[in-house]
């Protein structure tokens, strides 16, 4: 049916066009047999969590090569870790990075929950991040809502409510599409997709693998679309 085509659609336009990002495993990589490091994928979604992804790509590499594993990290003085950070902003994510890394360490032997509970218990996690880490690092079925994410929804399915009471009805949508096999590539994916197909102004339609099933598409009035609650 319908989703299932999106869905193909969606994860073959990946496959052949998805962005490379250092925290990324590549389909193709990981058909060769590489996984996922759940303290890599966490610490690439904090750094991104108020950070564009060039900015905060250095970085990423930055403390993966001061700090391997999160062990490390537990262990480094909270100052070089402050230090490492100067230049990210928001430095309260710098001191609940270093605290969840201790947790982790000291409190789960250095292993990483899957389930959104266990996330969301750790410093610096809330709900988008939980989602985003369920898919990345352990591709499980999460339902992984950015602004992309929501820019998307609400132009495939004309989506009249402003932002944010929209929420629950884009999320609901958003997990209704979301792919059961491909969990982690699909929410790459369509995070990609808002990123560089489907972008707020001049939105590049006619490269859209969603193309034909985009309500706002057909209608013309992509630009409408989230909605914003009037001032
Ligand atoms: N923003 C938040 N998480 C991201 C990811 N994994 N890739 C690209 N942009 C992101």
């Amino acid at each position: 049916g319908d989703i299932a085509a999106m869905r193909s659609r969606l994860l073959a336009w990946y496959d052949r066009e998805g962005r490379t990002l250092p925290w990324r495993i590549r389909p193709e990589e990981r058909a060769a047999g590489r996984a996922a490091d759940p303290y890599a994928v966490w610490l690439s979604e904090i750094m991104l969590q108020q950070t564009t992804v060039p900015h905060a790509a250095p970085y990423y590499a930055k403390f993966l090569s001061l700090w391997p594993t999160v062990h490390d990290l537990a262990n480094a003085p909270r100052e070089d870790v402050m230090a490492a950070w100067a230049g990210l902003g928001y430095y309260a994510r710098a001191r609940n990075l270093h605290a969840c890394a201790q947790a982790v360490s000291r409190g789960l032997a250095g292993v990483f929950p899957s389930d959104l509970e266990g996330l969301r218990a750790l410093p610096g996690i809330g709900e988008y991040t939980a989602h985003a880490i369920r898919a990345a690092a352990f591709n499980l079925p999460a339902s992984v809502v950015d602004a992309n994410v929501e820019r998307v929804i609400t132009r495939i399915f004309r989506i009249e409510a402003p932002l944010p009471s929209a929420k629950p009805q884009i999320r609901k949508a958003a997990a209704m599409l979301a792919d059961p096999d491909r969990p982690g590539d699909y929410a790459q994916a369509i995070m990609d997709l808002g990123a560089v197909i489907c972008t707020p102004r001049a939105p590049s339609c006619g490269s859209c693998p969603w193309e034909s099933h985009c309500a706002a598409r057909v209608a013309g009035d992509q630009e409408r679309y989230p909605v914003k609650a009037a001032k």
